[in-house]
């Protein structure tokens, strides 16, 4: 089978025909490494087949396969609901599994609506929430996403996202010193100056009801839509503003969970706890699953039926979870991506100041973003696909995201070395160098 037999609908990154993984790298058909710092659309946090989740994957495949959850109760699920409670904040104990972040993210809505017994739901801009129908009504980060599928789902409403850099009103009140200081990834909020919760209300006032909003859905990151850290005053907000209104608070950690942010998941950075938490990605170092986790009397409110599917959770998927999450713990994966996130971030700001061409450097944990402008301020997306190109060229794969396409993503996989994100940054430095020279 050749290429030509691939849909012409997944837009390839690269034309690498990889044969296997290892840790952080990817290896082509002709031995070639390459340092992988897209981790599969973060997905492989443990790096590439670890060997204690081959293993858990290989003895659970040999146990069972398929266990229809609404016919038996498999004991890979039952383990895995465990292990999560360790991590998840201990309020939502009770759990649903599906197979991708979208269905999840569908299940939440669902589950939202039931509970509620409200229909819209509140999104914000930038947000990316996967490629089902209504998760691509409540995705905004690019409209490649939804150009020649509308008319889309109802009910849904879009809310600014808090995005330092570009806010309106601190661009035209701050210095540039400022909005640095302002984006410079840590969610403390200082200076926040309050843009995006006026428009929250003023979407509340205009054109969702509170009363019939069941539930506000946000990325704690932005992810697909530039890798924006919000001020932490504004999560905290949110909160407060769903609690007034009975509206349920819920968090796509679909990219940020599992270590991605150097927390477990990105709440522990702003001390909020959402109503619905979906994860999906890093959950299971590259098997599919996904999950919703709610207060218990929150998810008696679905009836039994009412929603469900015939693979989910696969067992195997639930076996490479289990193992997932006591690798991240007993391998101190979570320190080690607050540590290299920080090595990455103090390079990348390093780099900053020698190519004004790197506009915004931001990001928690793992999970980095570098925003490049032209010499206008202006988006350069023709610039950082060369970027990206350059550093393929000496093996080093990063991807972009924003929707202008001019943000790098650095999403290495957690077990990343110190010296891996020094070479990292020695092939981004030298790629700079090359094309300011040119
Ligand atoms: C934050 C977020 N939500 C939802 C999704 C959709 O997940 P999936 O592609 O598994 O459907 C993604 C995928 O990139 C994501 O990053």
């Amino acid at each position: 089978m050749s290429k030509e037999n691939l849909s012409t609908v997944w837009a390839r990154a690269f034309d690498i025909a990889v044969e296997r993984g290892e840790g952080a790298y990817l290896i082509d058909r002709d031995g070639r490494r390459y340092l992988d710092f897209t981790c599969g659309i973060a997905v492989a946090n443990t790096g590439h087949t670890h060997p204690r989740i081959v293993r858990a994957i290989q003895e659970q495949a040999a146990k069972l396969i398929h266990g229809q959850i609404g016919v038996v109760t498999p004991q890979a699920v039952l383990d895995l609901t465990d292990e999560l409670r360790r991590i998840v904040p201990p309020e939502l104990d009770t759990y649903f599994f599906a197979n991708s972040g979208a269905e999840a993210i569908e299940a939440a809505v669902k589950l939202a609506r039931q509970a509620t017994g409200r229909t819209n739901v509140i999104v914000f801009e930038g947000s990316f929430h996967g490629r089902t129908h209504l998760a691509m009504a409540m995705t905004t980060s690019k409209n490649t996403y939804r150009f020649r599928y509308q008319p889309l789902p109802a009910g849904v409403f879009v809310a600014p996202y808090p995005y330092c850099y570009h806010c309106p009103i601190a661009r035209r009140a701050m210095t540039p010193a400022e909005r640095a200081r302002l984006s410079a990834g840590q969610p403390d909020g200082e200076g926040c100056c309050g843009y995006a919760i006026d428009q929250l209300h003023y979407v509340l006032k205009t054109q969702t009801a509170p009363q019939e909003t069941a539930a506000m859905v946000i990325e704690p990151v932005l992810g697909e839509g530039g890798y924006v850290v919000p001020p932490r005053h504004f999560i905290q907000t949110l909160r407060r503003v769903c609690d007034e209104h009975g509206i349920l608070l819920v968090f796509d950690e679909i990219q940020t969970g599992f270590g991605r942010t150097g927390k477990f998941f990105a709440l522990e950075h702003f001390g909020v706890v959402p109503d619905i938490l979906v994860m999906a990605k890093g959950i299971a170092s590259g098997m599919p699953l996904s999950g919703v986790a709610a207060r218990r009397n929150l998810m008696a409110k679905w009836p039994a039926g009412a929603h469900g599917g015939t693979y989910a959770p696969n067992v195997i998927s639930a076996a490479a979870a289990v193992e997932t999450i006591r690798v991240l713990r007993e391998e101190r994966l979570i320190e080690n991506s607050a540590a290299r996130g920080e090595q990455l971030l103090r390079g990348l700001r390093e780099l900053q100041t020698h190519f004004p061409a790197l506009g915004d450097v931001r990001g928690l944990g793992c999970m980095v973003g570098v925003e490049l402008i032209d010499s206008q301020g202006a988006p350069d997306k023709a610039l950082t696909d060369r970027l990206v190109s350059r550093c393929a060229d000496q093996n080093l794969l990063l991807l972009t995201c924003g929707t202008y396409g001019n943000v790098i993503r650095w999403i290495p996989p957690l077990i990343v070395t110190e010296e891996q994100i020094d070479q990292a940054l020695h092939i981004f430095a030298a790629a700079l160098d090359q094309i300011a020279a040119q």
